[in-house]
């Protein structure tokens, strides 16, 4: 029968990552890379690789030191990445100067309409200094010669930029793209890949272009998602740092990009990248990039990642970083399957293949056609897996499949079409390299029961048509909160949209990047919170390019703060789904007020969470120590949501600073479900002048014994509301 419930989940996890997760352990066997993180750069006049080197014959002798060292980190914080046997590895981690040592393993690759949809029109108003924002995008590379990166009207790069373009395989940086650099820290780059910040894959592209890609009118995917294709802030420059490969993102690559990243200028960086399973954050590079960049007033956007919708599911969730979810915008691409019977089904896919209408192709079930010589049967075949269908039975026709895949198994043996069917990932449609659509298991029962009792079963699979639907709600795969770390900061912080988003493409590949596929596109649909991230990205740009001297912190408050409400009804997993709500760019260049913090707040939270005095110095590269009088709770982090875990009564201290009117009174309005009882003291703020701070007191009594309740938190001046959620989840949520 055609359900698709023992279907492997993995599979839709390529499927929507693109990239998966292999540990890297090339070379010598018992040896690995291993990524060792010292914290802060050391003051004064100081060859920090020579250190790294010294360092490392001190440790393991001049011969190893020397075939060890792969890469010191050296501009923007200190440490290397090395090859070390297990024992030596050990012997690093004991020594004085280090915070963490960790294998460096590969992480995963996580428009016309979205800005639109978002109420940021292109007209909105914008700001003069736009074109002096830098944003760093650390992905895949770029497609230079995409009409989103024309450079007409654009001055030279901003004087504070630091960077450099690696021009090479005819790859050259212009206006828009400032600077581009390619790290492949390991191994020899061979095809697909390209020795360049030139991308290969098409993800960098896209997300390049939908953070700060021109306006271009006419963008298009074999006429849908028409209209004109831009990024968030058009005026705004690129600095690439590639980063991912074929075969995912290292650790060690991801880490040396912020190295530079941060050293050369950039205001915002933009990562589209994360791990499969949660790591402590001085074991993340992510984390750990991001917290230096941070210290040095440069917000990192990054995407929550995309496996959902399973609870703390979420892999990149730094208090000092923004984590972005992924929402519906209100269009969805629908294919028609029509039978020889005259019945008609629509199925979710982006399929840009015209097969004649008049025609009716043989129509054959997957688990019918098994490659009994691979030693597949019925029960497996049934997936249309690759190698488990026999081409001879398969070549020319249409084939049913109990499940949704990327179709590369159909498209190998030649199948004119596919038809799949399940109930999982249902919410965002996907091209695939051959005619094909994705029915709902009931209407694929309905097809193979057509099959089952028809003498010569045949099909047709329309090509793809746009409808409008009701958004935005938090896709399935977005992954979900609680926070798996710090259970009592909220995450993800917010969403954007992050489903069947149009965006430039690299012309090295195709649409689908599958063998057989020959739709080479400027532009393309795609989903993923790698997809959302930009979009916030964008919007943080769009904020600085407002208030230039705000910090990271005063800027994801100005986001989080002015994001639109969105309710259970959309997401039954509430925030954990989509934090504070959905991005609203214009609002939250003048948010009111904000909650701001600097690097101190986050040493305090961070020694209330158990880190040591050793790895705080190293980390701050001061003399900062854990006191009673240095160490706060989660609940005192100045963040700009509220979260308890478990029943409990908790006390939240905040300061906000007003960056709205001079003179301004803001009251508090509390919303508060069953189960939560909510006090706020004082009640009122006041304001003289802007810059000033207030600080005020939450008291949250918690009795939620499974599940969430959800309240918020609104400060209203009558012309702004500061808005934060407020949730109390159970232990065993
Ligand atoms: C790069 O150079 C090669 C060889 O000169 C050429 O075939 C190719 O079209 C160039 N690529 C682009 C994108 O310009
Ligand atoms: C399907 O519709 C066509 C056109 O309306 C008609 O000619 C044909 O007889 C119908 N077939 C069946 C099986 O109803
Ligand atoms: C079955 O799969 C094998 C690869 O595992 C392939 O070589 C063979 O051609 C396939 N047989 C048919 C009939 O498709
Ligand atoms: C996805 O599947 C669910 C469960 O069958 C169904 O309720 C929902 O309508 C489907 N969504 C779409 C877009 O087809
Ligand atoms: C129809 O289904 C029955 C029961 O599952 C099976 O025995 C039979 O072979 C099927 N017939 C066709 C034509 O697929
Ligand atoms: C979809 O919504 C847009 C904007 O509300 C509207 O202009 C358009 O006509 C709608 N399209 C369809 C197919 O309903
Ligand atoms: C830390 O303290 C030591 C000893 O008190 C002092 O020599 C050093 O300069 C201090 N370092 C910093 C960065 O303040
Ligand atoms: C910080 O506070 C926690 C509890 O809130 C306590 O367990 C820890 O000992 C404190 N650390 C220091 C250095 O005061």
């Amino acid at each position: 029968m055609a359900d698709s419930g023992t279907w492997p989940s993995w599979k839709a996890l390529l499927f929507i990552a693109l990239f998966s997760m292999v540990i890297s352990c090339r070379g010598n066997s018992d040896q690995k890379v291993y990524v060792v993180y010292m914290g802060e750069l050391p003051r004064g006049d100081f060859s920090t690789s020579a250190h790294h080197v010294s360092l490392l014959q001190a440790t393991l002798g001049s011969k190893r030191a020397t075939e060890s060292l792969l890469h010191s980190y050296k501009r923007s914080f200190n440490g290397f990445v090395a090859k070390l046997t297990e024992d030596e590895r050990k012997r690093i981690a004991s020594l004085e100067g280090v915070v963490s040592v960790f294998p460096s393993t590969k992480k995963q690759l996580h428009t016309t309409r979205s800005w639109d949809f978002m109420g940021f029109p292109i007209n909105a108003q914008r700001s003069q200094t736009e074109s002096d924002v830098i944003v760093g995008m650390l992905d895949t590379g770029i497609w230079p010669e995409s009409q989103s990166f024309d450079d007409k009207g654009f001055g030279p790069a901003p004087t504070k930029w630091k960077g450099t373009c690696q021009s090479s395989s005819n790859f050259t940086c212009n206006n828009k793209i400032i600077g581009a650099k390619y790290y492949h820290s390991e191994g020899n780059i061979s095809p697909p890949d390209f020795p360049s910040p030139r991308d290969s894959e098409g993800h960098g592209t896209h997300t390049s272009s939908t953070a700060a890609g021109g306006s271009v009118s006419g963008a298009n995917m074999y006429g849908l998602a028409a209209g004109t294709a831009r990024g968030g802030v058009p005026s705004a420059r690129i600095a690439v740092y590639k980063i991912c490969w074929f075969d995912g993102c290292s650790d060690a690559d991801i880490l040396a990009a912020f190295d530079d990243a941060i050293a050369d200028g950039v205001d915002i960086i933009s990562i589209s990248v994360g791990g499969s399973f949660p790591s402590d954050y001085f074991d993340d590079p992510i984390a750990i990039g991001a917290f230096h960049a941070m210290k040095h007033g440069i917000l990192t956007s990054n995407s929550a990642g995309n496996s959902g919708p399973d609870p703390e599911s979420i892999t990149n969730f730094s208090p000092w970083s923004l984590s972005v979810a992924a929402s519906t915008i209100d269009r969805k691409f629908l294919a028609k399957v029509t039978l020889g019977n005259n019945a008609s089904y629509e199925g979710v896919s982006i399929n840009t293949f015209i097969l004649k209408d008049t025609n009716n192709y043989p129509l054959v079930y997957g688990g019918n056609v098994p490659n009994t010589s691979a030693g597949y049967d019925g029960s497996t075949s049934r997936y249309c897996e690759p190698d488990s269908l026999d081409q001879k039975l398969v070549e020319g026709t249409i084939v049913l499949c109990d499940a949704l895949s990327d179709a590369d198994g159909p498209a190998a043996v030649g199948a004119t079409g596919a038809i799949m069917n399940g109930d999982i990932f249902n919410d965002s449609a996907f091209a695939f390299p051959l005619p094909a659509s994705y029915l709902s298991s009931l209407d694929g029962a309905r097809v193979y029961n057509y099959i089952n009792t028809t003498s010569n079963p045949t099909a047709t699979i329309f090509k793809t048509t746009e409808f409008n639907q009701t958004a935005p709600f938090v896709v399935s795969f977005s992954s979900r909160g609680p926070n798996p770390i710090t259970k009592d900061i909220l995450k993800p912080d917010l969403t954007a949209p992050g489903v069947d988003i149009l965006a430039a493409w690299s012309e090295a590949t195709t649409v689908t990047g599958i063998p057989g596929d020959e739709r080479v596109v400027p532009y393309n649909i795609i989903s993923g919170t790698s997809m959302s991230c930009p979009h916030a990205s964008a919007a943080a740009a769009y904020v600085k390019s407002f208030n230039p001297t705000w910090s990271p912190a005063a800027i994801k408050s100005a986001l989080m703060t002015t994001a639109a409400v969105m309710t259970v009804k959309a997401n039954s997993d509430g925030e954990f789904a989509y934090g504070s709500g959905h991005i609203d760019p214009v609002k939250a260049k003048s948010p009111g007020l904000v909650y701001d913090m600097g690097e101190a707040d986050y040493v305090k939270f961070l020694c209330g969470q158990g880190y040591s005095n050793k790895n705080l110095q190293l980390v701050t590269g001061d003399n900062s120590t854990c006191t009673a009088a240095n160490n706060a709770t989660a609940y005192d982090l100045n963040y700009p949501s509220f979260s308890l875990s478990g029943s409990a009564t908790a006390v939240f201290h905040r300061t906000v600073t007003n960056v709205g009117s001079a003179t301004s009174t803001y009251k508090a309005a509390v919303a508060a479900p069953s189960g939560l009882s909510v006090g706020v003291q004082p009640t009122t703020l006041s304001f003289t002048s802007v810059g000033e701070k207030q600080s005020f007191v939450v008291t949250v009594k918690a009795t939620v014994t499974s599940g969430m309740a959800s309240g918020a938190l609104v400060w209203d001046d009558g012309t702004y509301q500061v808005r934060s959620p407020i949730v109390a989840y159970s232990h065993s949520f």
